[in-house]
């Protein structure tokens, strides 16, 4: 069995593809690291950012694409996304939390992919995204 992928893929948007797609990661860092909850966790994380990714970002145009790489090994695995919009104001995202906002069925991804995942950075005005998650049984 391998210890390690890397994988580096333009998507074209359409969502159909993001629960395949993500499925498919979620197997492999299963596989990588016996550690089946973590892999869970990560597929949400990535199925959010996706969808973040080609609904907002690309306007569900299906030309535009979705850059997706992703380095796994024993130890963590670094998901990269990058879109083809124009981003938005990262530093200003309502928590979904707030009782004002507790009705709201929508504005939840973010909050859900920085809850699952260690490390969330935005860049590139936030049409990209780079996030983390170790591997350590202790976390
Ligand atoms: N890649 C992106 N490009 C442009 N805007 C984005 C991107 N990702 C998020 N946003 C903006 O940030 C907001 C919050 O995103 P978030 O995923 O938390 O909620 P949502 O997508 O609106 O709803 P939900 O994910 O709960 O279905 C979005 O409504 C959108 O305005
Ligand atoms: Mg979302």
């Amino acid at each position: 069995m391998a210890d390690s992928f890397l994988l580096s893929e333009k998507l074209a948007t359409d969502l159909n593809k993001v629960i395949p797609f993500v499925e498919g990661i979620s197997l492999k860092i299963a596989a990588l690291t016996g550690l089946e909850e973590k892999a869970l966790q990560v597929k949400l994380a990535l199925e959010e950012s996706l969808t973040n990714a080609m609904r907002h970002g690309n306007k569900l145009e299906p030309q535009r694409l979705v850059n997706v790489s992703i380095d796994a090994n024993s130890e963590r695995v670094i998901l990269d996304i990058h879109d083809e919009g124009n981003g938005f104001d990262v530093e200003n995202i309502p928590d979904p939390t707030r009782r004002d906002l507790r009705d709201v069925p929508s504005g939840r991804g973010i909050f859900l992919i920085q809850k699952l995942m260690d490390r969330v950075e935005f860049y590139d005005k936030g049409s990209g995204v780079k996030m983390i998650k170790f591997f350590s049984q202790e976390s």
